[in-house]
């Protein structure tokens, strides 16, 4: 028997993954992420009826049953074709049916793309940032003490009895 195998470099692995057009798989990702209506229920401000993905790769997810999982490329890939099996802590269940509308090269997108979603550390702290910042230093510790204006006062108002 002869037959013929096709070494490639990771990188051009993915690159004939993502199709003639040579999109990045995070790319496509977004755009099924955006056709398959994900996007619907995962809002990156957690308001969605599903959790916001952004930054869940990488970090521990509380699974309704009590224990923890740590989000990596499995957990997701079971998360987008067998949602059931691992529940999020505190968000009921979807009822939506993904598996049978992206192929291995789709999850695989999907997986990359919720990969390349920022921290939500890193996008909340410049909206935190407006909020006046409480200024350190030796100079705020003596301007910090309320109680001296008053008790002035206080002794001011005595005296004057
Ligand atoms: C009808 C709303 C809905 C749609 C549409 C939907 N999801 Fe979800 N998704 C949820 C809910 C609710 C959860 C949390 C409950 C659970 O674990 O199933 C969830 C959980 C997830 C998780 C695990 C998140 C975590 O914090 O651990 C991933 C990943 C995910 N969905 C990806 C997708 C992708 C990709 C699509 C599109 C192909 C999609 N979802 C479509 C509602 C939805």
């Amino acid at each position: 028997m002869i037959g013929r195998v096709v070494v490639m470099e990771p990188r051009d692995y993915q690159a004939w993954l993502s199709g003639s057009d040579g999109q990045p798989l995070a790319a496509r990702g977004q755009q099924l992420f955006q056709q398959l209506a994900c996007v619907t229920c995962h809002l990156n401000d957690g308001t969605g009826r599903g959790p916001s993905l952004a930054g869940v790769y990488g970090s521990k997810v509380e699974l309704a049953n009590g224990t923890g999982v740590m989000a990596d490329d499995g957990y997701i890939r079971e998360s987008i074709l067998t949602p059931q099996m691992k529940l999020v802590s505190g968000i009921p269940a979807r009822d939506a049916d993904v598996p049978g509308l992206v192929n291995e090269e789709g999850v695989m997108s999907l997986i990359e793309y919720i990969k390349s979603l920022p921290a939500p550390a890193a996008r909340r702290r410049p909206r935190r940032r407006p909020r006046r910042a409480p200024p350190r230093g030796s100079t705020m510790t003596t301007t910090a003490l309320p109680a001296g204006p008053i008790s002035i006062t206080n002794s001011a108002s005595n005296r004057g009895c």
